[in-house]
């Protein structure tokens, strides 16, 4: 096999308190093609100031390769990106999966996708988007002597991840850069017990514990700057009743509930109180993570 496509998963991290830990994987999709050739790295498919070795895709498929001790040869991607970039849904670690799925399953599939994980943690530097790319469903991880240790938790099948999603980027380097280096004891109780009802709130699909547990105080309060309109949308929003939490380190917001008319419920008013154009994307949970998409031809 020279030729294989990878389809991952949107991915959204922390999930209100689980920062840097929680993640859940969303319907919305990346796929990479990898084709190996005789020439060099030719990437198709995204803005010409992508399409060099430093492409993430690129730079995770040489990695995995390094690492199996593979020789690198020419290779053509192609990347169909329908998850935004730079918006807090985990485009970048679609492609740093994608490219170590692809270089692994282009030679033979010789690492586990533990082995994968450690090799693309080291790179993002936390596995929370990682985990979920790669095993679908709700994850919840934690690095211990380096390396991310990830588990699956049961996930009540009807909620809705309704992400709302500005027309602005925000770079995580940039969201990371105004958190404060130390936090207080209060505050990391406080997440350390609001994560765990979120977890038990999202599996039993109680959306009034989730909606009391979806709270934060280790990084939304201090990322809501960068982002104008959150805390209008925040308004907005917990009156409907539905958990309410920045995507990552944002600028996207989730709406999370079980109430199939929230989209249109906010759609009449959504615009009345912002001053960026937002789109509404209704998310469901995608249980299967990254895989190889069958060839049909
Ligand atoms: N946990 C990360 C953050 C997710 O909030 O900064 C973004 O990569």
């Amino acid at each position: 096999m020279n030729k294989v496509t990878i389809r991952v998963p949107a991915t959204t991290a922390n999930l209100g308190p689980g920062f840097d830990a929680f993640g859940c994987a969303l319907s919305l999709y990346t796929d990479v093609t990898f084709e190996e050739t005789d020439a060099g790295l030719e990437i198709t498919g995204c803005p010409e100031e992508f399409t060099g070795p430093d492409n993430l895709a690129y730079v995770a498929y040489c990695a995995v390769l390094a690492s199996m001790s593979e020789e690198l040869r020419g290779v053509k991607i192609h990347i169909d990106a329908r998850i935004p970039v730079c918006r807090g849904l985990g485009s970048s670690a679609a492609l740093l999966v994608a490219g170590a799925m692809g270089a692994n399953a282009l030679r033979g599939n010789k690492l586990s996708t533990q082995g994968l994980l450690n090799i693309t943690n080291a790179m993002e530097g936390h596995p929370d988007n990682l985990a979920p790319a790669f095993y679908g469903g709700l994850t919840a991880s934690m690095v211990d002597n380096g390396l991310p240790v990830c588990v699956s938790f049961p996930l009540h099948p009807e909620w809705e991840f309704l992400a709302l999603v500005p027309d602005f980027d925000l770079p995580t380097p940039k969201a990371r850069a105004v958190l404060p280096d130390q936090v207080s004891r209060a505050d990391a109780i406080y997440n350390i017990s609001h994560g765990a009802l979120v977890l038990k709130a999202l599996e039993l699909g109680d959306e009034k514990l989730l909606r009391n547990a979806m709270q934060d105080r280790l990084h939304q309060n201090y990322r809501k700057s960068l982002i104008p309109d959150f805390e209008a949308i925040e308004a907005l929003v917990r009156p409907t009743g539905a958990g309410f939490c920045l995507s990552g380190a944002g600028p996207t917001v989730l709406c999370v509930t079980r109430d199939k008319d929230l989209e249109q419920k906010l759609a009449q008013k959504l615009d009345t109180v912002t001053t960026a154009h937002w789109q509404m994307l209704p998310l469901f949970v995608e249980f299967q993570g990254a895989h190889v998409v069958p060839d049909l031809q």
